[in-house]
């Protein structure tokens, strides 16, 4: 049963919701705009608020479902931390784009919403803040990410959620190697809603 969980929170976050809705309703390859990233901040960069929003939402569930799998083929703390750390990885290399992805923060947002909604309503709070002061969301989405652990820890969540929130931090911030160069060269873009 975890073996299954594992598949199919993997296979449904390997769905790559922001370059097939782009392509299906607005006709365009995502990967070829912006940041390249077929994310919800990228599709909000280059085609508004609506596509933006809907792909933070598809993206956002990927993670949250890969949990609810798990959680009802094995119940334990310990498969929900596999099934969303497998629908993460199913983002960010996607059996659909040659092992390719996304950079994890939406479906990596609704893990922790699933396992940690005291940590997910902080770091949320925190990635706001960053993103409405700086406008560079990559920014938020690094501090966040790396706060997840620390919070983990300072609410007393289980060992397992602990690893897991060190485990999708890393990832998380590894995936962001091109914006961290970026932020650094001050090359960043920063974030306004676009119309391609
Ligand atoms: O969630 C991804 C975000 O942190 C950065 O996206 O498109 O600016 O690379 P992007």
């Amino acid at each position: 049963m975890m073996f299954l969980a594992c598949v199919s929170a993997y296979v449904l976050g390997a769905i790559p919701s922001g370059l097939w809705l782009c392509r299906a309703f607005w006709h365009i390859d995502i990967r070829n705009y912006g940041s390249r990233n077929i994310g919800a901040t990228n599709v909000y960069r280059t085609l508004g608020k609506g596509p933006g929003a809907l792909v933070l939402l598809l993206d956002f569930l990927k993670g949250s479902l890969g949990v609810y799998i798990a959680m009802l083929l094995v119940g334990t703390p310990l498969a929900m931390v596999f099934g969303g750390m497998f629908a993460i990885l199913g983002h960010s290399a996607s059996v659909f784009l040659r092992f390719k992805g996304g950079k994890g923060v939406a479906t990596g947002l609704g893990v922790i919403a699933m396992l940690m909604p005291n940590v997910t309503a902080v770091v949320t709070l925190v990635w706001l803040g960053i993103v409405f002061v700086t406008r560079y969301v990559s920014l938020g989405s690094i501090v966040a990410a790396a706060l997840v652990p620390l919070l983990a820890f300072f609410f007393d969540a289980p060992a397992e959620y602990l690893v897991f929130g060190g485990a999708a931090a890393i990832l998380v911030i590894v995936r962001h190697h091109s914006n961290i160069r970026r932020l650094l060269d001050g090359t960043e873009s920063k974030i306004k809603a676009g119309r391609r």
